[in-house]
């Protein structure tokens, strides 16, 4: 297709859009065009319809909502978990919806996390989101560790973008666990994640990503790249994903 620059370009590619009929489906706020996916998206109309039917579901069934809603409450961290596993390349047995990011995060570090002999030290970067980082230090103090020397931060050569190289010459039989995120909410910068974890492996390093800035965005293939584990947002680009389904 040959792009053209303007307005009746744009709106006529708006009219064969799949996926424009999705805007009807959202509560836009008066006089404003709304872009923000990255920390908060709109409305849906079919999200609150589904909050207002269990909150419905809970005035009239109490305690019987846990298997007879209409989705019965109890496996909804399967059944959501089995909506995003084609978003992240997995089986649907190997995700589950629940809690919070950096409560996740505190939860798979505190299981992946293994010290033992001198693979003491966790590898993340000085770009990572300030909150992972926290959670890395407090999950190394409560080891006993200490983040001084325990939590490796790759610097960035220019303040916005991260060497694949340099995260991989940090690669060493010290590093126990490394977490980075797959796009920098600074620069929008995407790590390879396939080959970070190939490499991570051949240090028999245990690898996860933080994937709040891309699941939803791109594609990811975790069963196929072999990566430990990976967490993420639901109120960034997934918000904007219809949930008529639950
Ligand atoms: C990349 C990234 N990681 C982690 C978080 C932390 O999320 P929460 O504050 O919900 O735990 C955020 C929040 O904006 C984020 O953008």
């Amino acid at each position: 297709m040959d792009y053209e620059l303007g307005e009746d370009f744009a709106l006529k590619l708006d009219a064969v859009d799949s996926l424009a009929g999705f805007k009807e489906r959202f509560y836009a706020l008066p006089d404003s065009i709304y872009m923000d996916g990255n920390s908060l998206g709109l409305m849906s109309v079919d999200a609150e319809r589904t909050l207002l039917r269990v909150m419905d579901e809970w005035k009239t069934l109490g305690i019987k909502g846990w298997g007879g809603g209409k989705v019965p409450w109890i496996g909804y961290a399967e059944r959501l978990g089995e909506l995003q596993a084609p978003l992240v390349g997995v089986d649907p047995e190997e995700i589950v919806v629940t809690g919070g990011t950096t409560v996740n995060l505190h939860t798979l570090v505190a299981t992946f996390y293994k010290r033992e002999g001198k693979r003491l030290k966790i590898l993340a970067d000085e770009l990572n989101f300030p909150s992972d980082l926290y959670a890395l230090s407090a999950q190394i103090r409560l080891r006993g560790g200490d983040p001084d020397t325990d939590l490796v931060l790759v610097k960035s050569r220019d303040g916005m973008v991260i060497e694949e190289d340099d995260i991989i010459d940090a690669m060493s039989d010290e590093v126990a666990l490394a977490l980075l995120p797959s796009v920098y909410y600074k620069s929008g910068q995407l790590l390879d994640m396939e080959r970070l974890t190939r490499e991570a492996h051949k240090h028999s390093i245990v690898i996860g990503f933080d994937c709040s800035h891309s699941v939803g965005v791109i594609p990811h293939y975790f069963s196929e790249w072999g990566s430990d584990f990976a967490f993420w947002c639901g109120n960034k680009p997934l918000t904007c994903l219809p949930v008529a389904l639950i």
